[in-house]
């Protein structure tokens, strides 16, 4: 069957990087009638990162509202934490146990610290946790927990679910007997906002402090953080170049083909840049007004949310517990009568 599976790492406000490269092309994929959907929080990856209790468990509560917010229907999909489900750190350490160090040293997130300590002329591994380390690792739990066909992410994500493919193989091949235990992922990508740029240009990341907020701080948030997009000095009349900086990549990622080309043309025949923000801001508000109005609304109620979160995790243990029982007995861990 096809099983679509997604996460979000609960370490800061959802942005519209998340929303565009992997919240909405999820919920759209969740719509097939032939298919199962997994969306979850990653909470266990944001301790990797963020020791502040107070912001996961704020960033949990908002990652969660998003979701629903932005059309996810908790009857149809299966909605859960990944800390709710105790056979993800179970399976975590099944399948570290084969895989290979050289594969976790070669991962991006943990080369890219590596590489910035390095150019600092620190010890290469300086305030490297093993968290960080093994990330790709509980990734690659999530995604075979639930044996999920599909993963939309963003770009920033692909080698995550190719190591997570690596895994899978080696496992099968060690334990499968013949058998498929683990189906092997595929990665979902939409080309055209694979990496939808921050404010500066550069990929919007909670790292870069580049990003434009979903929904929290209202329209006047949106409005402030739109008029901080880098932009060169060249005045209204003047023409210019759309790829020079993220507003019309922006402005693309919320509109249609015919809206975009528009925008860009009337950019090359001088339109200014505040003008150009008010386009795109417009487009932004008309897109996301609605489902702002719903965030709101569940975000006052914590309680609602943790409801339908507890159900969620009870309807994804359903699978996982025997799946893990099935993974445990194929390793050895058995009864011994
Ligand atoms: P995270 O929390 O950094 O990002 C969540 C999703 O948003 C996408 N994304 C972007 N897409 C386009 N442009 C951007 N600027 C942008 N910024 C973020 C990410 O690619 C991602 O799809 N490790 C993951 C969470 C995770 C996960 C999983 C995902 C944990 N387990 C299993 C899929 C399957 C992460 O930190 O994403």
């Amino acid at each position: 069957p096809k099983r679509i599976l997604t996460g979000i790492t609960t370490t800061g406000t959802p942005h519209l990087g998340n929303y565009v490269g992997a919240i909405r092309p999820a919920i759209v994929a969740s719509h097939d009638a032939q298919a199962e959907s997994f969306f979850f929080l990653a909470d266990y990856h944001a301790l990797i990162k963020c020791d502040d209790p107070a912001r996961i468990a704020r960033s949990r509560l908002e990652i969660a509202a998003t979701w629903l917010a932005a059309g996810l229907d908790p009857t149809r999909v299966y909605f859960y934490r990944q800390s709710d489900i105790p056979e993800i750190p179970e399976l975590t350490w099944l399948l570290t146990c084969v895989t290979g160090k050289g594969l976790m040293n070669r991962a991006h997130a943990y080369k890219a610290a590596t590489d910035i300590n390095a150019a600092n002329g620190e010890d290469v591994d300086a305030g490297i946790n093993m968290g960080l380390y093994c990330y790709p690792i509980l990734m690659g739990a999530d995604i075979l927990m639930f044996n999920a066909t599909h993963v939309p992410v963003g770009r920033d994500q692909v080698q995550h679910i190719e190591m997570a493919r690596d895994m899978a193989q080696r496992f099968n091949h060690l334990f499968g007997r013949g058998e498929e235990l683990f189906v092997l992922p595929q990665v979902v990508i939409d080309e055209a906002v694979a990496t939808l740029p921050g404010l500066d240009g550069r990929k919007m990341s909670k790292s870069y402090d580049n990003t434009i907020p979903l929904f929290e701080g209202g329209p006047k948030r949106l409005k402030e953080t739109v008029g901080r997009i880098v932009t060169d000095s060249r005045a209204p009349g003047e023409p210019k170049d759309p790829q020079s900086n993220a507003l019309a990549t922006l402005y693309q990622a919320f509109a249609s083909a015919e809206q975009c080309a528009e925008y860009e043309q009337a950019l090359r025949e001088g339109l200014g840049w505040g003008e150009a923000k008010q386009r795109l801001l417009a487009q932004l508000e008309h897109a996301l007004a609605p489902m702002r109005e719903q965030y709101e609304a569940l975000i006052a109620k914590p309680s609602d949310i943790e409801d339908v979160l507890q159900v969620g995790a009870q309807r994804a243990r359903s699978i996982a517990t025997p799946f893990l029982a099935r993974l445990r007995d194929a390793v050895g861990l058995r009864r011994m009568s």
